[in-house]
C-alpha cells in the first residue's frame, strides 16, 4: 500500500552538505518527498521526539548530537514507504549497513548515522504529526 514515513537528515549530514545526495537516493529508489523543511531542533524538541529512548545510555549524547546543527525533516511517500526507507537507509550501525545504503556511504558512526526513519506505520503517523500539519504535506 502507499504509505508515508518520517525522515530526518541529521546534523552530521547537513554539516557535510549531503542533503541533495541523500534526497537523490530516496527519489531514485521510488520515494517521493511530499514535505520538507530545514530546522534547528531545540533540546526540548529532541527530548520529546526521542522520548522512547529516554532510559537508554545513549540518550544524552543523542539529544546533544541532534541539536548540534540543522536537520532536514521530511515526509516520504511511496509503496511500503516505511520498509522501503529502512532499506534505503541501511542498518543503524554503518559498520553493519549494506553496500549502497545511505548509512554505509555517508554515516560517521552509530550515533552520527546521517538519517532517521520511522520504524513502523504507527510511529510514522506519530512522528509526521510531531513536525508537520496536514496542509504542509502535498502528495
Ligand atoms: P535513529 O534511527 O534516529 O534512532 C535512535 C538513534 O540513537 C539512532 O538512530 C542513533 O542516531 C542513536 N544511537 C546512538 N547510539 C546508539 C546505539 N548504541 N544503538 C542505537 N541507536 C543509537
Amino acid at each position: 500500500a502507499v504509505e508515508r514515513t518520517l525522515s530526518i537528515i541529521k546534523p552530521d549530514a547537513t554539516r557535510r552538505n549531503l542533503t541533495g545526495r541523500i534526497n537523490a537516493k530516496f527519489e531514485e529508489q521510488g520515494l517521493r518527498i511530499v514535505a520538507q523543511k530545514r530546522i534547528r531542533l531545540t533540546r526540548e524538541q529532541a527530548e520529546a521526539f526521542y522520548a522512547v529512548h529516554r532510559e537508554r545510555p545513549f540518550f544524552g549524547g543523542l539529544v546533544a548530537f541532534m541539536t548540534s546543527g540543522p536537520v532536514v525533516v521530511q515526509v516520504l511517500e511511496g509503496e511500503d514507504a516505511v520498509a522501503r526507507n529502512r532499506e534505503i537507509m541501511g542498518a543503524t550501525d554503518p559498520a553493519k549497513a549494506a553496500p549502497g545504503t545511505i548509512r554505509k556511504e555517508f554515516a560517521e558512526n552509530i550515533e552520527a548515522n546521517s538519517v532517521h526513519g520511522s520504524d513502523s506505520a504507527e510511529n510514522a503517523a506519530r512522528e509526521i504529526a510531531f513536525f508537520f500539519s496536514e496542509i504542509e504535506i502535498v502528495g
